[in-house]
């Protein structure tokens, strides 16, 4: 008698290894043909709707192969592709192939990284990627921390690390209404839209965020932020939390960490650095003095799936002081049987962050680490980067492109169509609706994808590069397509106002 089951779920081994060779050669000749792909489909949600039927979920199951050949093309005729030599929208990298395969590998073997019985070597591999991740931006391989989904998870999982730090501790049985002073957070104001999820959602409402100007470089004015803070504790509120940004997601800008440090020192208050996006550049030897100031801070999000080239989802919270993590996290239901290790406590996730069944996004993570290296790391980021200030060079050469701001990879930029005969408020009443509808034509268009950044009033495109496939080439050949698509802009606006 066959004691296997019979199941609709099983794939035998010879169809796995057919359907899933046939699954890798679709995705090697996806990767290899990508640059002659549009970059995004331009069709509507309605028309997508379309494309994918209205079915009803089957009542038996499909033949797996077939399911998966007709959703590749479905997948590579329809999407958006931020692997795509110009991309550079939002801040979403071009993903390492390696990623792929190793989230295939991880999904098969499937550990829960929630607790370490569950995960053995999984376990041991995140730990090492967090100690790799740290040694790799220069802070002490002592920092510990955890595995999250991106850049707002890190930062809120740092965000409930500093507040079981620093506010009176009775507030984790009975709740902030239990604390007679409001919890104050300063950040600068170009901090990312995270820091007001953070503040309604866990409960200090959006009034306890300071929002500190920023001065002439762009950076927060530490001066305004420490005026701020005595203001605070005069009025008897309790400051608990300084963010500092290492590349906002605007311009890219690093604020003065080493400046905010100090602040937080003086005044024994936590300080977080996002750096979701910026802060793998610490790597490069020339900006080691930017990024001074690191190694001072309490907590770090830092997002593998932005500037470290990992598939999403990918974000890291590193804390210099691990036991605040547990402390924050830790519970102990009596049907968890975690038991220690003869060297001691095992190092159960879920006591880290918010999760508790986990994946194995350390995979990806690992594995991209070691097929690049640090050294690769090194070249690709640089390359990014003075891609970044051709783009800029470029435009700052171009009658009908005003370069703005160039930070990290991080360019914004505007068109400016000759001959304009407005000046003064009207001039930049039109360039802000004329770089409004550039950008909606471009991002439609599909022979390019960058997003957009108000700069002092200023509607600008903003193009970052954390892409490994572009070339100048591709610099060169953008730089073209904004401006044709600029003077077609232009003529239809002008056309309008006829
Ligand atoms: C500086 C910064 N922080 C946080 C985030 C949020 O990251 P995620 O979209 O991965 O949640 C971003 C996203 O661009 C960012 O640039």
């Amino acid at each position: 008698m066959n004691s296997k089951r019979e199941n609709p779920i099983e794939i035998n081994k010879t169809e796995f290894q057919k359907i899933g060779y046939e699954l890798v050669d679709t995705i090697a000749e996806f990767f290899d043909g990508i640059s002659e792909k549009p970059v995004t489909t331009s069709k509507s949600p309605k028309e997508l709707q379309e494309v994918l039927g209205n079915l009803s979920l089957p009542k038996n199951g499909l033949p797996a192969g077939e399911l998966l050949a007709s959703t590749s093309k479905l997948l590579f005729d329809h999407s958006l592709f931020n692997g795509h030599p110009k991309f550079f929208g939002f801040i979403t990298s071009s993903p390492a192939p390696i990623g792929a395969l190793a989230d295939l590998l991880a999904s098969s073997v499937n550990p829960n990284v929630g607790g370490q019985i569950l995960s053995p070597i999984a376990t041991e591999i995140e730990k090492q990627t967090i100690k790799w991740l740290a040694e790799f931006i220069g802070v002490s391989p002592s920092y510990g921390g955890v595995l999250v989904s991106g850049g707002n998870m890190a930062n809120f999982t740092a965000f409930l690390a500093a507040r079981a730090a620093k506010a009176p501790k009775k507030i984790k049985e009975e709740g902030l209404s239990s604390s007679s002073k409001q919890l104050i957070t300063y950040c600068p104001k170009s901090t990312h839209t995270w820091i007001d999820k953070a503040a309604v959602l866990f409960g200090h409402g959006s009034s306890s965020i300071r929002w500190i100007p920023t001065d002439a470089l762009n950076k927060m004015d530490n001066e305004l932020l420490e005026q701020t803070i005595k203001d605070d504790l005069k009025l008897g509120h309790q400051p608990f939390l300084v963010v500092g940004t290492a590349g906002d997601v605007s311009t890219g800008v690093v604020d003065d960490l080493e400046g905010i440090a100090a602040i937080c020192k003086a005044y024994d208050l936590w300080f977080h650095i996002d750096g979701a996006y910026g802060i793998p550049a610490a790597v490069i030897p020339e900006l080691k003095e930017l990024f001074k100031g690191v190694k001072e801070a309490d907590s770090i999000a830092l997002d593998p799936h932005k500037w470290l080239y990992s598939p999403l989802e990918a974000g890291c919270t590193l804390v210099k002081n691990p036991k605040h993590l547990i402390e924050t996290y830790s519970s102990h239901p009596e049907y968890y049987n975690f038991s220690l290790t003869e060297e001691g406590g095992s190092l159960n996730y879920f006591e880290y962050g918010l999760q508790n069944s986990r994946g194995f996004r350390a995979l990806k993570v690992w594995l991209a680490l070691q097929q690049i290296g640090s050294d690769g790391y090194v070249k690709l980021i640089s390359e990014d980067i003075d891609l970044s200030k051709y783009l800029f060079e470029l435009a700052g050469n171009h009658k009908e492109l005003e370069p703005i701001t160039q930070n990290l990879s991080i360019a914004t930029l505007r068109y400016v169509p000759e001959n304009l005969e407005e000046t003064g408020e009207k001039r930049e009443d039109y360039l802000n609706t004329l770089n409004e509808e550039l950008l909606n034509e471009l991002q439609g268009g599909g022979e390019m994808f960058l997003s957009n950044a108000i700069v002092a009033k200023k509607y600008c495109l903003r193009t970052c590069i954390v892409n490994f496939r572009t070339s100048k080439r591709d610099i060169e050949e953008c730089v073209e397509i904004m401006v044709k698509a600029g003077r077609r802009t232009h003529q239809k606006l002008q056309s309008q106002l006829l």
